[in-house]
């Protein structure tokens, strides 16, 4: 089955098998390999995405429901300025071990900053509860994202 969707800005037009997962799909058959398999079953957030704008887990979205709706991936944010900040607070706070959690973490705090730069710790714990570390104990991660909106903010 051919259709066509928005991956970072540009039109994409694909073949989709019938039960092929976003997740497959961009991984797969679109080598967007940012994007990680963890668990397929929705726990642990390694493979969220925007879709239209919204963090959702990849491994749980049947690739042929979103025809003509706009899919975001870490590598469609590179020069966007919320999240460069991101992506320079974890590296200065030392949240990044292994990286396996980090695109998905980047883009749930991404949407979380996105409309709000003076998030509480609450609000940030709230924002990535769906995207689990095995490495770096969270502590890192809730610190770079408070610090990434507050510089956002003060800019
Ligand atoms: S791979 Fe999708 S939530 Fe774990
Ligand atoms: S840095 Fe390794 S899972 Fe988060």
């Amino acid at each position: 089955m051919e259709f066509s969707f928005i991956l970072n800005g540009k039109r994409v037009v694909c073949d989709i098998s019938d039960n092929q997962t976003l997740l497959d799909l961009l991984r797969d058959s679109l080598g967007v390999t940012s994007v990680k398999k963890g668990c397929e079953q929705g726990e642990c957030g390694a493979c969220t995405v925007l879709l239209d704008g919204e963090p959702v887990t990849s491994c749980l979205v049947l690739a042929r429901r979103i025809e003509g709706r706009e899919v975001t991936t870490v590598e469609g944010l590179v020069d966007d300025p919320k999240m460069k900040s991101l992506r320079e607070a974890f590296l200065e706070e030392g949240a990044v071990q292994c990286g396996y959690c980090t695109p998905g973490m980047l883009l749930s705090a991404y949407s979380l900053i996105r409309s709000n730069l003076d998030p509480t710790e609450a609000q940030v714990k709230k924002a990535i509860e769906g995207n689990l570390c095995r490495c770096t104990g969270y502590v890192k991660i809730i610190e770079a994202i408070i610090h990434a909106a507050k510089k956002l903010k003060s800019e």
